[in-house]
């Protein structure tokens, strides 16, 4: 072997161990014998644990069968071609995590036969990001559907509802004052199943700056005053007192806490404790909206957050207050949870991301 061939040689063997995909050699029986090193990283193993092993370990059980069979047949018929169709595919890692992943097949004549290079690419994060445009797109479409239906609807209405307040005003008769009544009732419920679902579609991009979640309980709860004041609903409140910022939209958090302490006070028609905490749990700012009413079992706890789920009389309640909260929280990076118990209370416990580089700047200031 001249030296220059010599150099070349190994300079492919570079190359090819080099290369971004993943890339593995296979005999004719399906077994490795050579494999790169983003193949090594892609699935998690050693060299030494793959080379001469089987391919079929890298395949994910349900489909190690049909992979052999697919194999036979390539051997068969062998030409460069992208594997699977149109299937999705999906590879084994020593871990037994799966990933998504994109082969390439080119045969090759070895000296022992027909053997085959696969190229693996790890499409994952790929699709991830095709899910997450999806959804975008899907709530966009979903905001200009509310948008479109919130002016068709929400004029008609309007007018249906000053007709009916002006009716009620001249009214005499009792039968009719009830009707109009029922009316005027009924219209303000489609004008807030309305105004929910916009709220929930339009989710505009949320303003985010450094807000005192502390402050933003208080003010909330203000808005309560008058009807805390003339329920039998004691208010309990505790606000650790040196807690750091959290990156949020205001006007969106406002409607978070005012959704969870409503819900508190209607689940306490005969009174009760309603308690708000807010202290610092490691890296997040946690806030605690517990009451002491009905409660609920399970099969009701569980659905909560699903859109238009609600318990409540026809007419009282649009199921969408919790959906609401959650997708703000949701996209603020935080978390939402229940606990409750029949009979008992319920806790509803929001956690947000601490604003770091303002909490950082607060620290160097003091
Ligand atoms: N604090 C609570 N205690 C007991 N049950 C609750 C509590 N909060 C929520 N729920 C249950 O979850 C259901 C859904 O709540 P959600 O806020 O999404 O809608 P809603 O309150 O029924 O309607 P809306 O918020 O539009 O007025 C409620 O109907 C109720 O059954
Ligand atoms: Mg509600």
């Amino acid at each position: 072997m001249s030296p220059e061939s010599y150099d070349s040689e190994q300079q492919f063997r570079l190359i090819v161990e080099a290369a971004p995909n993943g890339m593995l050699l296979i005999d004719k029986g399906g077994t490795i014998v050579m494999v790169n090193a983003s193949a090594l990283r892609q699935f998690g193993y050693e060299r030494k644990e793959l080379l001469g092993r089987s391919v079929e370990m890298l395949v994910p059980g349900p489909f190690r069968s049909d992979h052999q069979q697919y194999r036979a047949e390539f051997i068969k018929a062998p030409q460069a071609r992208a594997m699977g169709g149109l299937r999705e595919l999906f590879g084994l890692r020593k871990d037994g995590s799966e990933f998504a992943v994109e082969i390439g097949l080119t045969p090759i004549q070895m000296t022992k036969g027909m053997g085959v290079v696969a190229s693996i690419v790890d499409i994952s994060a790929r699709k991830r990001l095709e899910v997450q445009l999806r959804r975008a797109e899907r709530l966009a479409e979903l905001g200009t559907l509310a948008s479109g239906m919130a002016h068709e609807i929400g004029t008609p209405m309007n007018v249906i509802l000053g007709r009916a307040e002006y009716l009620l005003q001249r009214a005499a008769d009792e039968g009719m004052k009830k009707g109009l009544a029922t009316i005027i009732t009924q219209v303000e419920r489609i004008t807030k199943v309305m105004n929910q679902l916009l709220a929930f579609a339009r989710r505009r991009t949320p303003e985010r700056r450094a807000v005192d979640f502390g402050e933003i309980v208080d003010d909330s709860l203000e808005m309560f005053q008058e009807r805390i004041a003339q329920s039998r609903i004691t208010v309990e409140k505790t606000i650790e007192s040196v807690l750091p910022p959290v990156r949020a939209d205001r006007d969106q958090l406002i409607q978070v806490v005012i959704n969870l302490v409503m819900n508190s006070i209607h689940a306490m028609p005969e009174g009760g404790l309603l308690r708000l905490s807010l202290d610092r749990e490691n890296s997040h700012v946690r806030l605690g909206v517990s009451d002491t009413g009905h409660g609920m079992p399970e099969e009701i706890r569980s659905k909560v957050f699903e859109p238009f789920f609600t318990t409540k009389d026809f007419g009282k309640g649009t199921g969408l207050g919790l959906t609401v909260v959650k997708g703000i929280i949701e996209e603020h990076g935080g978390i939402i949870a229940v606990e409750s118990a029949v009979d008992k209370g319920t806790t509803f416990w929001v956690r947000l991301p601490i604003d770091e580089a303002q909490a950082a700047s607060v620290k160097c200031e003091t």
